[in-house]
């Protein structure tokens, strides 16, 4: 089953099951963060590292490669600069 969310707007498509950090890379974006040394995205892959944290339905900090996307969520990139 395919799954809809939108980041900063942007309508991006995924399947059921997958991550955030998932339905990112699936459609192309490799970085989403701005950190004070550059851009972030996917680093440890397992909840560690933080690289890769939004904004998700209001609720900051949370990791994308943690979180499964869900049908409809809304997401907003963080910068951390
Ligand atoms: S990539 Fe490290 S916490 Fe998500």
């Amino acid at each position: 089953m395919s799954i809809s969310i939108r980041v900063d707007g942007v309508e991006l498509s995924g399947r059921d099951g997958q991550t955030i950090a998932g339905v990112l890379l699936g459609n192309g974006q490799r970085t989403w963060r701005d950190a004070h040394d550059g851009r972030r995205g996917i680093f440890c892959g397992i909840g560690v590292c933080q690289d890769c944290v939004l904004t998700v339905n209001g609720v900051e900090g949370v990791r994308a490669c943690q979180r499964t996307a869900a049908d409809g969520d809304v997401i907003e990139r963080e910068g951390r600069a």
